[in-house]
């Protein structure tokens, strides 16, 4: 197939409902190893980048060597805002909203859903669903107007967003759970274990929670902060959150 013809079918493919670009080799490799539906690879140097996974991830390498096309680096520079050093770019398929939704209602669950509300600034939400994806939770719900699929928010994920179910849902629309709401006025968090099957709700940036998740709340929670501090950054949030989650259980 020639550069042209290439393009013009990547063009289409992105086009399709639910495509999302991977943009280089970690994406790729989580996008890969989570069972993503990864339908192209496009790749400046094939061999460095077999090399690449055979060092990194010697896991991926039989889907890369499958899928992974090289083309000249223009191809990949009029394809995306900017090439990522490792030189890759994927395209892949979203998982439907019915299969993450099920994975959210799923019982019994066993680890819990991070809820967040409204959140605002799309490398929070990718570092959220990284760290999601590393303490194997359920997933990610978000509320409000941002894409946590968009291509920023994938970005700051390394393409975490295969490892976890990743959705928009609105708060009437929550799955099932105890409802522990993370809030700087709640009950000190060292007094209060978080089971598994919690959903685990945290404010906006700049506004924190809404009285309407409030009201909702089975629990207020708090990580103590020294006083003058008025609050920590979200992601740091729902990190601590997810540890203390983790610190409870057995191993
Ligand atoms: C940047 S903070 C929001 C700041 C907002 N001005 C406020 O007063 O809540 C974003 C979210 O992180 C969580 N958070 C931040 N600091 C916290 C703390 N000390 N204890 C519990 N949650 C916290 C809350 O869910 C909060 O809504």
């Amino acid at each position: 197939m020639g550069d042209d013809e290439l393009v013009r079918e990547w063009r289409e493919a992105e086009r399709e409902p639910g495509a999302v670009v991977l943009d280089g080799f970690h994406a790729l490799k989580h996008a890969v190893r989570f069972g993503g539906d990864v339908r192209w690879v496009l790749t400046v140097d094939r061999g460095a980048l077999l090399a690449l996974a055979a060092e990194l991830a010697g896991d991926v390498v039989p889907a890369v060597e499958g899928l992974a096309v090289e083309v000249p680096e223009a191809v990949v520079r009029g394809l995306v805002s900017r090439v990522h050093p490792t030189g890759v770019i994927g395209l892949a398929v979203r998982p439907s909203a019915e299969a993450n939704l099920a994975a959210l209602a799923g019982r019994p669950r066993r680890a819990p859903v991070v809820v967040l509300e409204n959140p605002r600034n799309l490398g929070n939400v990718g570092a959220v669903i990284r760290l999601a994806a590393g303490f194997g939770a359920t997933g990610v719900v978000t509320t409000g107007d941002l894409d946590p699929w968009h291509p920023n928010v994938l970005r700051g994920s390394a393409g975490l967003h295969f490892a976890t179910a990743v959705e928009r849902l609105t708060l009437p629309q929550l799955p099932a759970g105890p409802l522990y709401v993370l809030d700087p006025e709640g009950t000190d968090i060292r007094d209060l274990p978080f089971p598994d099957d919690a959903l685990l709700a945290f404010g906006t940036e700049r506004h924190g929670v809404s009285e309407e998740l409030k009201a909702r709340a089975d629990h207020l929670v708090a990580v103590p902060m020294r006083p003058g501090v008025s609050s920590f950054n979200l992601a740091t949030s729902v990190g601590m959150g997810l540890f203390h989650w983790m610190s409870g259980r057995k191993r």
